[in-house]
């Protein structure tokens, strides 16, 4: 994402260079007098971004890019995969048993690339899975979505029918003398479709009809680079820029770009619901059609300490939902590496489980009882907040503001925290500082200004300090601004967005306002003005006002915890209002 954000005599400015060619960034490095960009080929096409803060650079750089748009209210909940579990249904559903026998909530298992038939994009293997269309739909009725991973590759295999019609119409990447490139990939040789040409996009998309048709619940798009085996690919082979011939050499940057689209826009039109995708390559402007991951990181302590600027340095170049391969992908994790991963990614925006093949085993209860019981802690946290990360997806559609935040977004004057990377908000109001070292139990957390409260103790600090936290292996430090309302869910297994009857606030401190949006958590209606809006005020006098903004439906009940303990709402249909019971 070819973005920067500088800070020049305390004023922020944000420098996009809208070039797709293999460019150079040098950030002072030759010289701290200047920064040094260059792109092999193509426009020197770049923008100057200004605002008058932090905030204003990002959100005018997602306003030209685009934000993400509203997600379905599922994909916040945790997520389980592993290469390979998708191997059989047997296997699948052993999973999906442990997760409920052992009281773990989660909405989706991901299918890595053996449920395929010999690697076979949209198909799946007749052995080991009966009906494929029967199973996802009994996942759904057990509470998991289905998420099946797709590459790009095609099987070059002249009996597969997307091959046989991808060579018919021309679709796939050519070598200079015209005929088809090949290369290697998960099924052998393989083919690559030419993303950048709608006619190949609108094909794509269709086959994504597949998909929707068995019930999965998105498209985890990998090795979209686009991955070769066998050398990567040479510059001069021709891709399509959309308009004219062009070469791999200006497609590159923008291939997973360009399928993430397609992908977008398959599920847009064949499922109606709001597309959930994700991707391992991106462009600046992707985060339009998919959610990232950060691909293939490994069991090291040393990657777990880049998840908080990985994921806040996403969010500040618009893509606000992103997650890390939780536990690591490649080599063994150990039972403390994953409690601590587990803890740091809990406000991820995308929150998965991902181990490769070979590797030790590393589901929630792969360490035992006492790493299960901490896991099972954190899942059931994250499940309590599910409407808050919600309501921070409202207002990044309207800000293009991320989830995750480091803290010189939210308090840019602060110098101290302009160069802290082991901290970070989530929206306005938590304060998170993960314990990311092997062996730590305790450790320095830095609170700007205002008044801070201990998630799980309720004390009380002043802010514009730095304070020792105890964090033994089960305890994430987490601080809430004094005087915040958050929304608070009941605890599930699954998120069910049709159960949107009563919703439940708590109050940290004495007084606070906040806004809560609702919709029905899927589909488009939204756009269209069904949703509902709610503002909460709490006085210091414990006055509490309620105002919905709605358009219909809006809950029945609104629960309100605080230190003077519960009250009730009842709506009152006729006046349109909430009263005390
Ligand atoms: C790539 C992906 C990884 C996946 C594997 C097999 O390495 O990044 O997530 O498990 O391929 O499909």
């Amino acid at each position: 994402i070819p973005f920067l954000i500088g800070m020049k005599n305390g004023l922020p400015y944000g420098l996009f260079f809208d070039n797709s060619y293999k460019s150079h960034f040098d950030l002072g490095k030759e010289n701290s007098n200047y920064y040094f960009y260059s792109a092999v080929q193509g426009n020197l096409d770049y923008y100057v971004i200004g605002g008058k803060d932090l905030k204003e650079v990002v959100s005018n750089y997602t306003y030209l890019t685009g934000r993400v748009p509203l997600p379905q209210k599922w994909t916040l909940g945790y997520q389980q995969s592993r290469w390979s579990y998708s191997v059989s249904q047997k296997e699948v559903q052993q999973i999906a048993d442990k997760l409920r026998e052992n009281d773990l909530p989660c909405d989706v298992i991901h299918l890595d690339i053996d449920y395929m038939d010999g690697y076979r994009v949209f198909t799946w293997r007749k052995d080991n899975y009966q009906d494929p269309k029967k199973f996802v739909q009994k996942m759904r009725k057990e509470g998991f979505r289905i998420m099946p991973i797709i590459d790009p590759g095609v099987k070059l295999d002249k009996n597969y029918p997307i091959y046989q019609e991808g060579i018919k119409k021309g679709y796939f990447v050519k070598n200079p003398d015209g005929s088809v490139y090949v290369n290697k990939v998960w099924p052998g040789d393989a083919v690559y479709p030419d993303f950048g040409r709608k006619e190949v996009r609108d094909w794509w998309a269709k086959n994504v009809k597949y998909l929707v048709d068995i019930g999965t619940c998105g498209v985890w798009n990998d090795m979209n680079e686009p991955a070769s085996f066998n050398g990567a690919l040479p510059d001069d082979i021709a891709f399509s820029d959309g308009k004219q011939r062009s070469t791999h050499a200006k497609m590159h940057n923008v291939y997973g770009h360009n399928m993430d689209k397609a992908t977008y826009e398959g599920l847009k039109k064949y499922s109606g619901k709001r597309p959930y995708v994700i991707t391992r390559a991106a462009y600046a402007g992707t985060q339009k059609y998919s959610t990232v991951w950060t691909g293939d990181n490994q069991s090291l302590w040393g990657h777990l300490q880049m998840l908080i600027p990985q994921m806040c340095n996403l969010g500040m170049s618009g893509f606000a939902f992103a997650g890390t391969d939780i536990g690591g992908f490649g080599a063994d994790t150990t039972s403390e590496l994953l409690i601590r991963w587990l803890e740091a990614a809990i406000f991820s925006p995308l929150l998965r489980n991902h181990a490769s093949v070979g590797t030790r085993a590393q589901e929630p209860w792969s360490f035992g009882q006492p790493t299960l019981e901490i896991y099972r802690k954190y899942l059931k946290l994250r499940y309590h907040l599910i409407s808050y990360l919600y309501d921070n997806f409202y207002q990044e559609t309207k800000t293009g503001l991320p989830i995750m935040r480091p803290l010189v977004l939210n308090f840019p004057k602060d110098r101290k925290v302009r160069t802290l990377n082991d901290e970070f908000m989530v929206g306005d109001d938590l304060l998170v500082a993960p314990v990311v070292t092997e062996g730590q139990t305790e450790r320095a957390v830095y609170l700007p200004k205002g008044d801070w409260l201990d998630f799980w103790t309720g004390s009380e600090y002043a802010g514009n300090t730095s304070i020792l936290v105890k964090a033994g292996l089960d305890k994430l430090p987490l601080f809430i601004e004094k005087n915040t309302i958050l929304p608070w869910d009941e605890s599930s297994n699954h998120i069910d967005p049709k159960k949107n009857d009563v919703i439940t606030f708590r109050l940290f401190g004495d007084h606070g306002n906040y806004i809560h949006y609702q919709d029905d958590g899927e589909d488009f209606a939204y756009q269209n003005g069904q949703f509902n809006l709610y503002k909460i005020t709490i006085s210091q006098k414990n006055t509490v006002e309620l105002t919905n903004f709605g358009y219909n439906c809006p809950y029945k009940k609104v629960v309100l915890l605080s230190e003077n303990g519960r009250q009730e709402f009842i709506f009152d249909q006729k006046n349109k209002t909430y009263k005390l019971v």
